[in-house]
């Protein structure tokens, strides 16, 4: 059995794997219809969601199974019933849990007492459902991801950690521009640099925004403030607007680069309106995304694809 908390559970070789069954599932939304029959999972958020909700909610159909999604409000977990215990119990009626939470190791926790699959729909540490979708966008706009240049502006958090190991496990130069005082954790950014020596990439870590865009094949950003900070938004808010993903450091990119951005923006903080509805930019094929890998990523941790 196996769980995917962190991109790192995919190895250099499956990651590539599972994003060709990504597009095969694009290209025909009908294959593998009956794949997870029989089978039930659920989905628990202890944050907000919109596309990650909906989007496994919606693929878990696509694949024949049943999705049961609760909130932890709803749930005793909410109440004080343990992580531990819920992961016991709720093993016993569903083949997989799929839960948002705040730590990591929440997910860590649940993954040793649960007997089924755990998949990580975002923490406060990582968004590694989110990386795939990333990665399938990127590849259908540039051929080759290996020695691209995928520069991420902004707070160094969730997001950023997971796109730092799956552009590194990509081959891709991971450049990361951010306030100081708001970088990645070092011990992802150690393990990128380790994934990035194996695979002929790099990882550039920078406070200068505008050297980080110049000549970037692909510019990526997300909210200054994430779910949990909400009382740290008005500092952020007058840390940030440097970072900006405007058009100024779109026209110091390659010509052909792509923007992303995980959505949900807020518009004029750290993406312009101009930037976000602009020409480079593939937000809404990335959002599309998150359905095809997820799909590909249960099929994969069921072993029936
Ligand atoms: N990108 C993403 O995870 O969006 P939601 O918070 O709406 O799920
Ligand atoms: N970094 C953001 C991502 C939202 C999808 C957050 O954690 O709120």
């Amino acid at each position: 059995m196996r769980h995917y908390l962190s991109v790192d559970d995919l190895s250099t070789t499956e990651l590539p794997d599972l994003l060709d069954l990504a597009a095969a599932l694009k290209a025909d939304r009908g294959a593998h219809a009956r794949a997870l029959a029989g089978r039930s999972i659920a989905l628990i958020f202890e944050k907000p969601s919109t596309r990650t909700r909906v989007s496994f909610e919606v693929g878990v159909e696509q694949l024949g199974a049943h999705a049961v999604v609760l909130s932890s409000a709803e749930l005793q977990l909410g109440r004080g019933e343990t992580i531990q215990d819920t992961g016991r119990v709720l093993s016993r009626y569903v083949d997989a849990i799929v839960l948002r939470t705040f730590e990591q190791e929440r997910l860590e926790i649940l993954s040793t007492t649960a007997t089924v699959p755990v998949v990580n729909a975002l923490s406060d540490f990582e968004h590694p459902c989110q990386a795939l979708a990333d990665l399938l966008t990127i590849r259908e706009h540039l051929d080759d991801l290996r020695g691209r240049v995928l520069t991420y502006l902004g707070d160094g958090n969730n997001v950023a950690h997971s796109l730092l190991l799956a552009g590194t496990k990509a081959g891709m130069h991971v450049r990361v521009a951010t306030p100081p005082g708001f970088e990645p954790i070092p011990q992802v950014v150690h393990r990128a640099e380790e994934i990035a020596a194996e695979m002929g990439g790099s990882v550039e870590l920078t406070h200068d925004p505008e050297g980080a865009a110049v000549g970037a094949h692909v510019l990526s950003t997300d909210v200054w403030t994430s779910m949990g900070q909400d009382l740290e938004a008005d500092e952020r808010a007058l840390v940030f607007p440097s970072y900006q993903l405007s058009q100024k450091l779109v026209d110091l990119a390659d010509p052909e680069v792509i923007v992303l951005h995980c959505l949900p923006a807020h518009r004029g903080q750290e993406i312009t309106d101009e930037v976000i509805d602009g020409p480079r930019s593939v937000v809404w094929d990335q959002a599309e995304n998150r359905l095809h890998t997820q799909k590909a990523l249960l099929l994969r941790l069921f072993g029936v694809a």
